[in-house]
């Protein structure tokens, strides 16, 4: 996600703006940006790229000589990664000048607004919208005018405000994005994150929802968007930098994982509009849903095992025939993509070299083709007829998690709308569902803050030489990542098997204590589960068995048993999921595995 930093006191400024932006890259970014006042006026400089350019473009921060700014790194969401979307954005004369990360959802109808009050826009961002804003009402007070523009915004925000006319002063406010203060040696400074402030200062107030920072040389005032003055502590922060980066957790990957909350509800949040579901960046009316007759989806890896997922609910939820399949193998076969078909690429990277051929060769038998991708501006999001992006934020670990959490989140709300489009789904039912989808967020939290006890059992099996997923229907597909997730972090050989197939052979290889995970989330296949879990068990296996807690058969069944809360039964794999990420994590940390880099992996595979 994007990084801000901010610096107000007696040194220059710039450069201790780009030293912060340098600690924050390990958030992953497209392009960069810093504004510092000269005296004069308000100096902005950014570029698309490194901030290798950044630097050599202001070098190292001399040719923006002042002692207050603001600085960015963007990840883009909204526009793609160029010159002009780069942060900062600002008003038309360029006296407010503005940072910011997060998403704001109803920016597209506050634009409008504003472009009908003749405001003129230069990019296509939703970060600009807020300079305009903030044009539109600002009589000389900034506290006044940034409290009536969060009045206004939906989403969230971290902002790093300038003022022309008040060049003695730098303003910060924060609604869900992270964002932190501290006093440091000379003056005062923002930032998203503690890497970016740690050379400066140990001492940091974390922000609250809806605080507002006025900042000087000499110190800083906190007021609640009552415009009233609020006490606020300082904490000191003992991590090194590298702890910093993780945020305190010992991994990207652990870190990533309790961001999965935030990234399920970033991605389904802007898109539920009055009771229903508003994909837009679709680009296809509900005639021309109607006229989808058949579904292709087609990734690779963890992406792949999301299309199968896809495939389960399209036909269970949307009754329209769905296949899945690997990209490496769709791409040579030359496949017979009939009218009606609507391919569906799926790719956190959008990079991945199998998955952009994929939609290559299903464009060139002129199929329309709808990219789910979390890079904004990547490959596959360029080239693809549609985007629905996921808003994950940026990916540091090779193994996904948050991504992936986010592509189950676009497919509901595809197959929902599809649903719903064909009249199979009520508004009734369609409103049930999304009271279902929020409930996700607090849920996979809770899941993750049940981590000590499958740390306990991960530490068990240490040695396992091969372990079995298994499931039926979706628990199947989910079993598939689950699989993939132990096998490329801890080097441990699993499979992961439909249950019902078992008999059919691989059976053979279970003995005594070899680990099975079960899982068994739908409620008209426990008994059938049930069965699968005793074959298994009979032949020696130790039965770890992920469910739902109406399951009033699991304890007798398996030998160690871990119940998701209740969900609608097409969103289960985003809560079974979590229990055997975890699994795989503390399995790997437990072997002393590199897990956030594991051995022959890369994070995004452009080659075949
Ligand atoms: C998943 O943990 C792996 N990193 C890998 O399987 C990945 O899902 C696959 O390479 C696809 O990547 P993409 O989503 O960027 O296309």
């Amino acid at each position: 996600m994007c990084g801000i930093v901010g610096y107000i006191g007696k040194s220059q400024a710039a450069p201790i703006l780009l030293d912060g932006l340098a600690k924050l890259e390990y958030r992953g970014y497209d392009s960069a940006g810093i504004a510092v006042y000269d005296g004069q006026e308000i100096r902005k400089v950014k570029s698309r790229g490194r901030l290798k350019i950044l630097n050599e473009l202001t070098h190292g921060g001399e040719t923006l000589p002042g002692t207050v700014g603001i600085g960015h790194t963007r990840w883009a969401t909204h526009g793609s990664p160029s010159d002009i979307n780069a942060h900062p954005h600002h008003n038309k004369d360029g006296s407010i000048v503005v940072v910011h990360n997060g998403i704001i959802e109803n920016y597209l109808k506050l634009k409008k607004k504003l472009e009908g009050k003749n405001y003129k826009f230069v990019s296509e961002t939703d970060t600009e919208v807020i300079a305009h804003l903030l044009d539109e009402y600002y009589q000389g007070n900034p506290l006044q005018a940034i409290t009536k523009v969060m009045h206004r915004m939906e989403g969230s925000y971290a902002l790093g405000i300038l003022f022309g006319d008040h060049p003695d002063e730098l303003y910060a406010v924060r609604k869900d994005s992270p964002l932190i203060v501290g006093k440091t040696e000379d003056g005062c400074m923002i930032a998203s994150d503690v890497p970016a402030i740690l050379r400066y200062t140990r001492d940091v107030t974390f922000v609250e929802n809806g605080e507002i920072i006025r900042m000087t040389k000499e110190g800083m005032e906190f007021f609640n968007a009552d415009q009233e003055p609020v006490e606020k502590i300082s904490v000191h922060i003992d991590w090194d930098v590298k702890a910093a980066e993780k945020g305190g957790f010992e991994h990207f990957m652990l870190k990533e994982m309790y961001e999965q909350p935030r990234a399920v509800a970033d991605t389904f949040s802007p898109r539920l509009k009055e009771g229903g579901i508003d994909i837009g960046e679709l680009g296809m009316s509900t005639e021309e849903l109607l006229k989808v007759k058949k579904l292709v989806i087609v990734a690779c890896g963890s992406a792949y095992h999301a299309g199968v997922t896809a495939k389960y609910i399209f036909e269970g939820l949307a009754r329209i025939p769905t296949e899945t399949e690997l990209a490496s193998e769709f791409r040579y076969r030359n496949p017979i993509l009939e009218e009606g078909t609507l391919v569906a690429v799926i790719s956190q990277s959008g990079e991945t070299a199998d998955t952009l051929a994929a939609l290559r060769e299903a464009k060139s038998k002129g199929a329309r083709v709808l990219g789910i991708v979390n890079a904004v501006g990547s490959s596959i999001a360029r080239e693809a007829d549609s985007v629905m992006y996921t808003w994950a934020g940026p990916e540091i670990a090779v193994a996904t998690t948050k991504a992936y959490s986010a592509q189950l989140i676009a497919i509901y709300l595809l197959a929902m709308k599809f649903a719903f489009a064909k009249g199979i789904l009520t508004g009734e039912e369609l409103a049930g569902m999304l009271g279902d989808l929020k409930k996700l967020p607090v849920q996979i939290e809770m899941l993750l803050n049940n981590r000590e006890k499958i740390q306990r059992f991960a530490n068990r099996y240490l040695a396992a030489r091969d372990v079995y997923f298994i499931g039926r229907g979706i628990d199947y597909a989910i079993s598939m990542e689950g699989s993939l997730k132990l096998k490329e972090i801890s080097y441990i050989h699993s499979e992961a098997y439909a249950a019902g197939e078992l008999k059919h052979g691989t059976i053979s290889l279970i003995e005594e204590g070899t680990l099975v995970a079960a899982v068994s989330t739908q409620k008209e296949l426990y008994r059938k589960m049930i069965s699968n879990i005793t074959e298994v068990r009979t032949r020696g296996a130790f039965v770890l068995l992920v469910t739902n807690e109406d399951n009033t058969e699991a304890e007798k069944a398996a030998d160690y048993v871990i119940y998701l809360p209740e969900t609608n039964p097409y969103f289960t794999n985003s809560l079974a999921i979590i229990p055997l990420q975890l699994l795989s994590y503390y399995v790997a940390v437990g072997k002393g595995c590199d897990v956030d880099k594991p051995r022959n992996l890369a994070k995004s595979v452009t080659v075949e």
